[in-house]
């Protein structure tokens, strides 16, 4: 029998839905014993690699992630497809057309792997934790190599190997997963940081893919979360991006200590490092120590994304989101009373089945009683798998784009009278790098994360520096340095 064969018996591990909606009691393992094979060590020696990443910020930490991997087998990054010798594909399953970049983006590619099959063309992320999409990859991208999932990220350098010298197609998808890798290589750049405090989520809103491609809820150590931030502050990262998705749920898992995120919040913001912020945050467990914790100030800088969803009760059962329209208020209104100068940020799905212009309404009259600074706001997307792909996808698609379209619009208005409401402030403002379109112009951020732009010298780039805010735009705001103002 050839040699593939056994490989692709070996590797043909394809993910399963039944698998990933189960959550068990079994007990979290932390491995800190990773290291890569050493027959792998230099695997990468004059070859070169490229990511595409379509995903969330956790997705882009993955990415880091499997960039240190790659770097550390000795490969190096290239931006040219046709320079690479491993092309892969960081995926998302949020939204149906974050899929369709995806698979358009396989059709480009198969081109490319016809001129150069050395090439290693993966998929990875999201995507390559659904049962349907693995069989469409089999079935109408066979020219694929690789498949593996979210939860053995770990595992590339083996399924590189393999994935190099089969004909086969090499799929590794773990569908069940309560363990945690510590230690993996990561590369980072610049001034800010992302660093995970938890895997999963069990909240299983119906309208989620997430909680089947990133399995359940499972929290890193709190000393190996410290040790991580206390590196980066010895880098001299300027900023540091808790995340998980549900940080609030951080620490229930914990079945030795009774430790949860206000207290890390509380541990972090000892730690001699400009900023911290985190993403993102589930209404239901934001508790009253966390609140208190985030008052104090200091490196916990006053912005909070809080994702809302909608503002209908109905709609917001139906998503099973655990929480009224009532609670989400009065929990902003215990958040504004503690920190009054709070920057909220929110997700908002337009469209759910059964959401009528009553709903709608109800949605965007929580938008003004909030006061949002930003939102990200979605067409809902039916996801195969979730039980609200189960009802009735009932609103017709241009009332759908219709209310998004208003939505947008009552927020970029709750934007730009937010933005004029710094107008003469001093704030301090971390300065990221040039803007976009003006060489001439610095970009930075203020503590809510809102965008500045101003003239100043380049060495401004990665300090925080007092800005006068002068002018306000509906997206960003335009300010002065002035070196020797206070910062309010
Ligand atoms: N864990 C985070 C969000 C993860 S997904 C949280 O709970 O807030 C990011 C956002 O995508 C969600 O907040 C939601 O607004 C949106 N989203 C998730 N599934 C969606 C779907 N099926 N259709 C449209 N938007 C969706
Ligand atoms: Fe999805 Fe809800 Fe979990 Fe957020 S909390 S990841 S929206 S299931
Ligand atoms: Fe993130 Fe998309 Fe997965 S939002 S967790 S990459 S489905």
């Amino acid at each position: 029998m050839p040699k593939d064969t056994k490989n692709y018996e070996k590797y043909f591990l394809p993910p399963s839905l039944s698998d990933a909606k189960r959550r068990g009691r079994e007990e979290i393992q932390v491995h800190y014993d990773f290291n890569i094979p050493e027959d792998m060590q230099s695997f990468g020696k004059d070859r070169y690699y490229l990511i595409q990443t379509y995903g969330c910020q956790m997705n882009e930490h993955d990415t880091e992630t499997i960039m240190g991997l790659l770097e550390q087998m000795g490969y190096k990054p290239t931006e040219d497809r046709r320079q690479a010798d491993v092309i892969l594909l960081n995926t998302c399953a949020v939204r149906e057309n974050a899929e369709d970049k995806v698979f358009g983006e396989l059709g480009h590619l198969k081109h490319l792997k016809a001129e150069k099959p050395s090439l290693v063309l993966g998929v990875c992320g999201c995507m390559s934790q659904e049962e349907a999409v693995v069989n469409r990859i089999l079935q109408k991208h066979p020219f694929v190599d690789l498949i593996f999932g979210t939860h053995n990220i770990h595992r590339l350098p083996v399924l590189l190997r393999e994935a190099f010298f089969s004909k086969e197609m090499v799929i590794e998808v773990w569908s069940k997963e309560g363990d945690i890798v510590e230690n993996l290589p990561k590369k980072r750049q610049g001034i800010k940081a992302w660093v995970n405090i938890m895997y999963g989520c069990d909240k299983f809103c119906t309208y989620c893919i997430v909680p089947y491609t990133r399995g359940k809820e499972r929290s890193r150590r709190p000393e190996d979360v410290l040790a991580e931030v206390r590196d980066l502050a010895r880098q001299g990262f300027q900023e540091i991006m808790l995340l998980g998705q549900n940080v609030n749920a951080y620490g229930k898992d914990f079945e030795d200590i009774e430790y949860r995120f206000g207290d890390l919040m509380n541990d972090v913001s000892k730690i001699d490092i400009p900023r911290v912020r985190f993403t993102t945050s589930h209404p239901r467990d934001f508790d009253d120590h966390l609140i208190e914790v985030l008052a104090k100030k200091g490196n916990l800088v006053e912005q909070i994304h809080l994702p809302v969803q909608s503002g209908s009760n109905q709609i917001l059962k139906k998503m099973s989101r655990k929480y009224t329209r009532e609670l989400y208020l009065e929990l902003v209104s215990k958040i504004k009373a503690a920190i009054p100068d709070v920057g909220l940020t929110t997700d908002i799905i337009v469209g759910f089945p059964g959401e009528t212009e009553e709903d709608f309404q109800e949605t965007l009259s929580l938008v003004q009683e909030v006061r949002f600074d930003s939102a990200f706001t979605f067409i809902y997307s039916p996801r195969e798998g979730t039980p609200a792909a189960d009802m009735a996808d009932d609103v017709p698609i241009d009332v759908k784009k219709d209310r998004l379209y208003r939505l947008n619009d009552a927020l970029a208005q709750l934007s730009k009278e937010s933005n004029d409401r710094i107008i003469g402030q001093a704030l301090e403002v971390l300065v990221e790098g040039e803007s976009k379109n003006n060489p001439e112009v610095l970009a930075g951020r203020t503590r809510t994360n809102k965008l500045v732009h101003f003239k100043g010298p380049k060495e401004l780039i990665g300090r925080t520096v007092p800005v006068n805010i002068v002018d306000a735009q509906t997206w960003y705001v335009k300010g002065e340095w002035v070196p020797a103002a206070a910062v309010k």
